[in-house]
């Protein structure tokens, strides 16, 4: 069933998010095969140049004062050109839209030079994949999301491709920063990025690490906020991604206002198939809902200023032990 997402036309809600499973020019056609509407690449990490040129000037003779720099700029450009030729070597073997992602955590300016390259290279669209972790009590999440953002709208302004933002699940009001993005150029917004999450290794006493795959559960973080957001926010084309994982989760996305979802674990759990098992069954319950076309239902569970309780009462008031409801 097609849609439309950051004003491109997609033959399938269901896109595949960024991660190992759109990292080859060899995946990203698995998801063309199988039906995927879109691919959002593997995000090109920041952070990864700066520890490589970190770790590499640790080892070097510091005889060379900006060694640091120099490592981090030809890292960078050795890095950065594998990412331009995965765009390249994945527009020759699919038509399939590709949307490439870039995880920010510095507001430095090479970011907008090589998000116009990865346009230039054939992305249809970015993905900015942006989350600063905060230790320091002093600092304000006004002041954090003002670094959102500049990094928005820098990039925003610079290219042509439209551009989304992945966003964080835990900032206190989503909705005034995704219309802040809107204002700073934002065309879309992806609900939510799904962190790595250390666990506790209690034996040994140390963080370890934990799974990185989402349980179907965690679809219910987002559906509320999607209904809410898509209706305040009806200019940013919004893309749900966690949990995610059978047709019945892409439908609920979509009745939420959703325009396309995103699948990772999914992949993981059942392999490539299941985007074609989501796409039979988006089909097939909307012909069953007598809907010809998925914007005669998406967003039927809007929050519209709806007084129901459903979207604003979320503490479980009615629920406690002794209750007989
Ligand atoms: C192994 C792995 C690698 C990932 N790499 C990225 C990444 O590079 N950039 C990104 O924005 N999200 C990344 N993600 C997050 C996924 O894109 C997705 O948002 C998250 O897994 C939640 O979706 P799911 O419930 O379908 O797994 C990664 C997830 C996994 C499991």
């Amino acid at each position: 069933m097609k849609t439309t997402y950051l004003g491109l036309e997609l033959r399938s809600p269901v896109i595949v998010s960024s991660s190992p499973y759109t990292s080859t020019a060899q995946t990203i056609e698995q998801c063309a095969r199988h039906g995927a509407g879109a691919a959002v690449l593997k995000s090109i990490f920041e952070e990864q140049i700066i520890h490589q040129a970190a770790a590499l000037e640790q080892h070097s003779d510091s005889a060379y004062g900006d060694a640091g720099l120099y490592l981090e700029r030809y890292l960078g450009d050795d890095y950065k050109a594998r990412f331009l030729q995965l765009i390249g070597e994945a527009r020759a073997a699919t038509d399939l839209p590709l949307i490439a992602s870039i995880n920010c955590v510095a507001t430095g300016d090479a970011w907008i030079e090589y998000a116009e390259a990865m346009a230039e290279a054939g992305a249809a669209a970015l993905e900015l994949n942006i989350f600063f972790q905060p230790t320091d009590i002093l600092e304000e999440s006004r002041e954090i999301e003002r670094r959102y953002a500049e990094i928005v709208g820098k990039v925003a302004s610079a290219v042509r491709v439209p551009v989304s933002v992945k966003l964080p699940m835990r900032l206190t009001n989503v909705c005034n920063l995704g219309n802040r993005l809107l204002g700073c150029g934002a065309r879309g917004a992806v609900l939510y990025n799904r962190f790595f999450e250390p666990d506790v290794d209690i034996e040994r006493i140390a963080f370890a690490e934990g799974s990185p795959y989402s349980e179907p559960s965690e679809l219910r973080n987002l559906l509320r906020t999607a209904a809410i957001f898509t209706s305040v926010l009806p200019q940013l084309d919004l893309s749900v991604s966690t949990g995610v994982h059978d047709g019945a989760a892409v439908v609920k996305a979509l009745l939420c206002g959703a325009r396309t979802a995103q699948v990772c674990t999914a992949i993981h759990n059942e392999g490539f198939g299941i985007i074609r098992h989501m796409n039979e069954f988006v089909d097939r319950w909307a012909e069953s809902h007598g809907f010809e076309s998925l914007e005669e239902f998406r967003g039927r569970l809007n929050f519209r200023d709806d007084p129901s309780p459903v979207y604003q009462r979320v503490q479980y008031m009615r629920y406690f032990p002794s209750s007989e409801e």
